[in-house]
C-alpha cells in the first residue's frame, strides 16, 4: 500500500537510528538553549520541570512520532492524510513544515556564530579581553551584516551538502563519526568546570531546586524547551521514523535517544553552570551567555583557547546535526507530496530558510527596528528572539498536543500499538502508553495552554 518514492531512504541499522535520532535531538537546544533559559528561570526548579516533562509527555510524544512515522513511511503531511484522508489533520502536519522552516532560518543564525567563534578561538582573539571587551566583540560581531550573514550562509550550504547525499550517505554518515566526538569533547569541559574553585555554589543552583525562584513563564518555557530539545511537535521523528525499518524497536529507539539528549543537557548544565559562579558571572544573562561569558571562563583557565575551541566545535556539530533533521521535514515534504527530487527539495527547503533566516540575522543590532521588533513584558525582543518564542517554543508545544490527540483519540492507541509491536515482540506495555498519550500528556498540554489563556499575568 505505502510505496516509497526512491528518493526516499531508510536506516542502515539501529544503531544508525540512534545516532541520528540523537544528533537531531541533540543540539543548540542542548547546549545554548538549555543552559540559558535555566539560568533564566531558576535553576533546579526549572531542571526540575524539564525533567519531569520529558518522563511524563515527552516520550509518549516521540514513540507516537516515530510510530507515526514508521507506518505511513511519510512526512508530516501526507502522514495525517493517509491516516485520516480529507480531513483537517493535515494542517497539524503542514503547521510541522512551516514550523521547520521558521526554527531553521534562526538556528543556521545562531549555528552561524558558532562558526564565527571557532575562529576567534583559534587565532586567540579573547586573550587577555577584559569582560566588558569581549562583551563588545560578541556586539561587534552579532551586529556586522557581512559577519552574521556570511556565517549563517555557510552553515546552511554545509547542511544542505549533507542533505543532497540523502538520509543513509548524508544523516547517518555524519551523524555516526560527529556524535561520539561531541561527548569526548563535552565530558572534558565537565571535568574541568567542576573541578574549578568555587563551583559548588553553582552546582547548588543547578541542582537544588528552588520552587520560589520558578514562574509561570518558567514552567511554559521548561515545558517548551523539552519539546525543543527532543525535536518534537513539529514532525522531525515523525519524518525520522518513516525512515527506521519495520524490524526496529519504536519503545528502545525513543528511550535511547530521549536518555542520551538529556544526559548531554545535563551536561551542558554542569560544564557551563559551575563555571559561570565560579567565575561571578551572572546565569540569567539571555541569548548572549555562551558567546559572552564564557570566552572569559576560558581565558582564566589553563589551556583556555583549547577549551574554547574545542566547545566552539562541539556546538557547531551538535548544531548542524540537528539542523539536517529540522531542513529534512520541509524537504521530506518536497519530495513526497510534490514530488519532487531530492536535490531540488533539499535546495528549496534550505534556500527558503536562508532567506528568512535574513532578518533574524540582522535582528541582533544591524537594523534597528528588527533589533527593537516589540515589546514583550516590558522587554524589548528582536526578530530572532520573536521566531524563536513562536516556532521554537509555542508551536511545538501545540504540535505536540496535536500528536498525542491525533494518536490517541483519533487514529487510535490500537493502531498504534499494534505497529509498535511489530518491530517489538515481547512488547507488553500496551496500556502503558495508551494512559500517557491519552491522557496524561494531552490534558498536561492542554492544561498549561488553557492557564496561559486564562491567567496571562501569570505567565
Ligand atoms: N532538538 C534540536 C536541539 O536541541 O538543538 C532542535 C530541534 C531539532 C528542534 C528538530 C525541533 C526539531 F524538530
Amino acid at each position: 500500500m505505502n510505496t516509497q518514492s526512491s528518493e526516499r531512504g531508510v536506516w542502515s541499522s539501529k544503531l544508525g537510528f540512534i545516532l541520528a535520532g540523537a544528533g537531531s535531538a541533540i543540539g543548540l537546544g542542548n547546549i545554548w538553549r538549555f543552559p540559558t533559559t535555566a539560568g533564566q528561570y531558576g535553576g533546579g526548579a526549572f531542571v526540575a520541570v524539564y525533567l519531569v516533562s520529558i518522563a511524563l509527555i515527552c516520550l509518549a510524544v516521540m514513540i507516537a512520532e516515530l510510530t507515526l512515522g514508521r507506518h505511513t513511511l511519510r512526512n508530516p503531511v501526507g502522514a495525517y492524510n493517509e491516516l485520516a484522508p480529507r480531513s483537517s489533520w493535515k494542517y497539524l502536519g503542514l503547521l510541522g513544515v512551516i514550523t521547520g522552516w521558521g526554527i531553521s532560518s534562526f538556528y543556521s543564525v545562531v549555528a552561524g556564530w558558532t562558526l564565527g567563534y571557532i575562529f576567534k578561538t583559534v587565532t586567540g582573539v579573547f586573550t587577555d579581553l577584559g569582560p566588558a571587551e569581549i562583551e563588545s566583540v560578541f556586539v561587534a560581531f552579532t551586529s556586522n551584516p557581512v559577519a552574521s550573514i556570511g556565517c549563517h550562509a555557510v552553515f546552511m550550504t554545509l547542511t544542505m551538502l549533507i542533505l543532497y547525499g540523502g538520509v543513509k550517505a548524508g544523516i547517518e554518515k555524519w551523524s555516526k563519526i560527529l556524535m561520539p566526538v561531541l561527548l569526548v569533547i563535552l565530558v572534558l569541559l565537565v571535568i574541568r568546570s567542576v573541578t574549578l574553585e568555587g563551583a559548588a555554589e553553582g552546582l547548588a543552583f543547578y541542582i537544588k531546586p528552588n520552587w520560589g525562584n520558578l514562574t509561570g513563564e518558567g514552567v511554559v518555557a521548561a515545558v517548551g524547551q523539552a519539546f525543543f530539545s527532543l525535536s518534537l511537535g513539529m514532525g522531525t521523528m515523525i519524518t525520522y521514523g518513516s525512515y527506521l525499518s519495520k524490524k526496529e524497536n519504536l519503545v528502545s529507539s525513543a528511550v535511547w535517544v530521549a536518555s542520551l539528549d538529556t544526559l548531554i543537557a545535563l551536561l551542558a548544565g554542569f560544564a557551563i553552570m559551575p563555571a559561570i559562579f565560579a567565575f561571578g558571572l551572572d546565569p540569567a544573562k539571555g541569548a548572549g551567555l555562551i558567546f559572552v561569558v564564557l570566552p572569559n571562563v576560558f581565558n582564566k583557565i589553563f589551556l583556555g583557547n583549547l577549551f574554547g575551541t574545542g566547545f566552539f566545535v562541539l556546538l557547531a556539530v551538535a548544531a548542524v546535526t540537528s539542523l539536517i533533521s529540522i531542513v529534512e521535514v520541509p524537504a521530506a515534504y518536497f519530495i513526497d507530496e510534490k514530488k519532487m527530487s531530492r536535490k531540488k527539495a533539499v535546495t528549496i527547503s534550505g534556500l527558503g530558510a536562508f532567506l528568512v533566516g535574513i532578518p533574524a540575522a540582522l535582528s541582533l543590532g544591524s537594523v534597528d527596528s528588527l533589533t527593537n521588533l516589540v515589546q514583550i513584558r516590558g522587554k524589548s525582543q528582536g526578530f530572532l528572539d520573536l521566531m524563536n518564542i513562536i516556532f521554537g517554543q509555542y508551536s511545538l508545544i501545540i504540535g505536540s498536543l496535536g500528536v498525542a490527540v491525533f494518536v490517541g483519540w483519533k487514529w487510535g492507541v490500537a493502531k498504534a500499538n499494534a505497529e509498535i509491536a511489530e518491530g517489538h515482540p515481547k512488547y507488553s506495555a500496551q496500556a502503558v502508553f495508551a494512559f500517557f498519550i491519552r491522557f496524561v500528556a494531552p490534558i498536561a498540554v492542554a492544561a498549561l495552554l488553557i492557564c496561559l489563556i486564562l491567567f496571562p499575568d501569570a505567565f
